[in-house]
């Protein structure tokens, strides 16, 4: 076995990459699909998790990034921009320090998760806090990026679902063939789109032969695809999705009418207890939002959208550590003893 040597090398020649493009790699992808076994049990489906917290910056976002800012860096780019509801600054501002560049992060004011926040900092980003919701920082950045020399590195950016259509490829290679169903959060509907043509380029050169169902699932008080109008104010605990009017927006509905699937939401209260039972059950710490798969998943078996028996992978896209605050809401505080054996075991309940 050899090392794995992220998306761009591992899949060049499914990518638009030259010889001459300077790849700025953290060695991303390559993350687990891991068999959900109290997942499975509840739905009486396969399960499979898509880990996607494993990657450099702990999301999804770095497989778009390693394409967005190598090809910003073969343009001869020298800063880029982004705006963000977390993630994808995390990951701009980490693969901008690799590349040597300087990175400008708009992020709405107070929404954003502290891990995320640090993450940014840490890599020496020029970092926003805009008063107004992830939308008005999308707006003001693409704004930014015609009028100044700054390359938008956002989903908009199409080598940004270039990259991330990988994950497409990696489920398959992993299973042998597409899964029946594929389940995944939806904010500005761009990861969405970048697996059900990941899905598709497989189909279309017989590495797969099947396509899966897409089902994609937004928090109900952020839901504009499901609603059928941009949400103004976009309101969820899932900040990372908290998101009213999707760049992405008919490409995520062309993957679901395409593919035979749905856009739904799922209540905040249901993403709540998705999460909990990821960590507590399965033993996977998932960040608020990426949990929202595992909740449409089972809301959509309960009634009846997806069959029993069926082969489901769920992305799971960031990692709990970002934002450990909701772990530590729902936990009871431990317990402080002495240097004791028997204090320890008496509070611990073994005696
Ligand atoms: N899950 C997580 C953890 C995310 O950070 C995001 C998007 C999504 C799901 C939704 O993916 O936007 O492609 O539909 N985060 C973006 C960001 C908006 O700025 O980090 P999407």
């Amino acid at each position: 076995a050899r090392a794995w040597r992220g998306i761009v090398e591992e899949y060049r020649d499914r990518l638009p990459v030259t010889a001459n493009t300077p790849v700025v790699t953290l060695l991303e992808g390559g993350t687990p699909l891991v068999p959900a076994t109290r997942v499975s049990e509840l739905t009486g489906c396969e399960v499979y998790l898509k880990v996607e917290g494993l990657n450099p910056t702990g999301s999804f976002k770095d497989r778009g990034m390693t394409m967005a800012i190598s090809k910003a860096a073969e343009d001869g780019a020298k800063a880029v921009i982004c705006a963000s509801t977390g993630n994808t600054s995390a990951s701009a501002a980490a693969y901008a320090v690799r590349a040597g560049m300087t990175c400008a992060v708009l992020v709405p004011q107070g929404k954003i998760a502290m891990g995320k926040l640090a993450q940014a900092l840490v890599h020496g980003a020029r970092l926003l806090q805009v008063d107004g919701n992830f939308d008005d920082c999308l707006e003001l950045a693409r704004k930014l990026s015609i009028d100044y020399p700054v390359a938008l590195v956002n989903s908009v950016n199409p080598f940004r679902l270039q990259g991330q259509k990988t994950a497409s490829f990696e489920i398959v290679d992993a299973l042998g063939d597409a899964p029946d169903v594929h389940c995944l959060p939806v904010g500005n509907a761009g990861n969405i789109t970048a697996y059900w043509m990941g899905y598709q380029e497989y189909h279309s050169d017989g590495s797969a032969t099947r396509l899966p169902r897409m089902f994609g699932f937004q928090a109900s008080g952020a839901a504009p695809i499901v609603n059928g109008a941009p949400v103004a104010q976009p309101r969820t605990i899932a900040t990372a999705i908290r998101i009213g009017n999707p760049a992405s927006w008919r490409f995520a509905e062309k993957a679901r009418d395409d593919s035979d699937g749905r856009i739904d939401s799922v209540t905040d209260r249901q993403i709540l207890a998705a999460y909990r039972m990821l960590a507590g059950e399965e033993g996977v710490f998932v960040e608020l939002a990426s949990a929202a798969s595992v909740a449409g998943l089972l809301q959509s078996v309960e009634a009846g959208q997806i069959e029993r028996g069926s082969r489901v992978v769920c992305t799971v896209t960031g990692n709990g550590l970002k934002d450990p605050d909701w772990a530590l809401a729902g936990a009871s505080s431990a317990v402080t003893v002495p240097v004791d054996a028997r204090a320890a075991a008496a509070a611990l309940g073994l005696t």
